[in-house]
């Protein structure tokens, strides 16, 4: 536990760092995947328990959540099975998977697929609005956790999703 705490905080650090050069998001999301990169934890950055899952959704756990709002760090889990909803974001996302495979599908405006990809452990990608229109599944037979790194503040805001689409 306190291995992982020091993990977090060089994390949250690094990242910090990426934020104050008040780039652009799409700048900024890859500046901050490159921090994600360097610093990526391993699941044990979430606890036992956390790594379970929830049968009825996909989990998301806060892990930090900048003071003045800059950004926020969380652990999403997906049971196999499991698929977020079609959406697309507030402002630029980062997300590093640390354990099984996150089938990921991407959605032009008219919602015409324009891509697929399978984001297997270790794969660290960032996305800005707009056209970041995307749907994570997990279509494997084990528990797929990664982290997403959101540019506000989650606590207040609820969801990084700007809008969901059916
Ligand atoms: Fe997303």
């Amino acid at each position: 536990m306190i291995r992982s705490l020091a993990t977090l905080t060089d994390l949250a650090a690094a990242v910090r760092q990426a934020v104050d050069l008040r780039a652009g998001w799409t700048d900024t999301s890859e500046l901050v995947a490159d921090q994600l990169r360097a610093h990526l934890p391993g699941p044990e950055i979430l606890t036992p328990d956390q790594r379970l899952g929830r049968p009825d959704r996909v989990a998301g756990h806060l892990l930090h959540a900048e003071p003045d709002g800059a950004f926020s760090i969380l652990g999403l889990i997906w049971r196999p099975g499991q698929t977020t909803r079609i959406h697309d974001h507030i402002t630029w996302c980062v997300v590093g998977v640390l354990s099984g495979i996150e089938h990921e599908e991407l959605f032009d405006d008219a919602l015409n697929l324009i891509g697929t990809r399978d984001n297997p452990p270790g794969e660290v990608s960032g996305l800005a609005p707009p056209g970041d229109i995307h749907r994570i599944r997990n279509v494997g037979d084990e528990t797929a956790i990664s982290l997403h790194i959101y540019g506000t503040d989650i606590t207040r805001l609820g969801s990084s999703a700007r809008r969901y689409y059916n």
